[in-house]
């Protein structure tokens, strides 16, 4: 008994003296003046980024498709605190959207700091039904122009030691657990093109990244980790059909630009999506099928 009080005890001044002395990394007034180009930044977690952008005081160029949506995102940042903001309407389907969109926002705030990738094609939360069509259309949006993107910033981003952040997805999530130096991954059902894009996101910024570091080229890569977030688009998706709940949108949208601004490799939101990743690699028995009772589905 005596040797678990000293344990406790001596856990307890640890925990005590991290907390004293822990300070937070994020620094909210580091980014006021940030310049910042921000996708899918019409609706959903994109939209709250565009807001906690606005009340940091950065300087913001917004895109996504949609213009009178835009418009809209555009007035409530400016009244949130945003020091300059604009919005450039753009289709990301279309191979020549992605440089066109860099250079305006270049252009309007004289260089970039972030280039924040987030924008997603229309996502059908189903079995796979052969459409190879469609796959091949969202691979252009969810992944080639996010590849373009990067491709037109990078100059802009290493002059300015910049930042890019990617949001992805925990059905793309690889977690190396070093000690077995043994990659885990967690692919879930009626998402096998999604799965597919955030896959080949995570392969190439990962890939990107090591690159970077060997040339010294001072530009960060973050690659953002989530659960299901309570966005308009991803409950219709799911309604009925998974038993997970959803975490707010505003609290995603603060854990990627604090990542994004303290330049760390992951973000995992929430936090015990690294924990579930964990147990993935760890415990390979049955864990398909434990994953695959959290999703509905009866045969026809
Ligand atoms: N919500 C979740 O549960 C969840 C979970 C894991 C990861 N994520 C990731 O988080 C990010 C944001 O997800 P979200 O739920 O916020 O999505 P969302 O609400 O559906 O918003 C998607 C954004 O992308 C834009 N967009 C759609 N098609 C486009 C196109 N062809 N070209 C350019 N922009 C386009 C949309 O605006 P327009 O319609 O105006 O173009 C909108 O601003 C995505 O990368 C997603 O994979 C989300």
């Amino acid at each position: 008994m005596k040797a678990i009080g000293r344990v406790l005890c001596a856990t307890g001044i640890v925990a005590g003296l991290i907390a004293f002395f822990w300070k937070d990394p994020f620094i909210p007034e580091n980014l006021s003046g940030a310049r910042v180009l921000l996708t899918g930044a019409s609706a959903g977690i994109g939209e709250q980024m565009a807001y906690h952008y606005a009340r940091f005081g950065a300087e913001i160029v917004l895109t996504a498709r949609r213009e009178a949506v835009l418009q809209k995102v555009m007035e409530k940042c400016l009244t949130l605190g945003a020091k300059k903001i604009f919005y450039i309407p753009a289709d990301m389907s279309s191979p020549s959207e992605p440089e066109k969109v860099v250079q305006f926002a270049v252009q309007k705030l004289g260089g970039l700091d972030y280039l924040v990738l987030n924008h997603i094609g229309m996502t059908h939360f189903q079995m796979w039904t052969g459409d190879v069509e469609y796959t091949r259309w969202l691979m252009q949006v969810n992944f080639f122009s996010y590849v373009a993107l990067t491709t037109a910033a990078l100059p802009t981003l290493e002059k300015n030691r910049g930042s890019l952040v990617i949001v992805s997805s925990l059905t793309a999530s690889f977690l190396a657990v070093s000690i077995l130096s043994f990659p885990g991954k967690i692919p879930t059902p009626f998402t096998t093109s999604y799965s597919a894009t955030k896959f080949a996101l995570d392969g190439f910024f990962s890939s990107l990244r090591h690159e970077l570091i060997m040339q010294k080229r001072n530009v960060s890569v973050t690659l953002c980790i989530l659960g299901l977030i309570d966005t308009d688009t991803a409950l219709q998706n799911t309604r009925g059909k998974v038993h997970i709940s959803a975490s707010p949108a505003p609290e995603a949208a603060l854990a990627i630009i604090r990542g994004g601004a303290t330049r760390v490799q992951e973000v995992f939101y929430p936090w015990w999506l690294q924990q579930v990743c964990c147990l993935w690699v760890l415990f390979p028995t049955n864990r398909g099928q434990v994953l695959r009772s959290y999703y509905n589905y009866s045969s026809p």
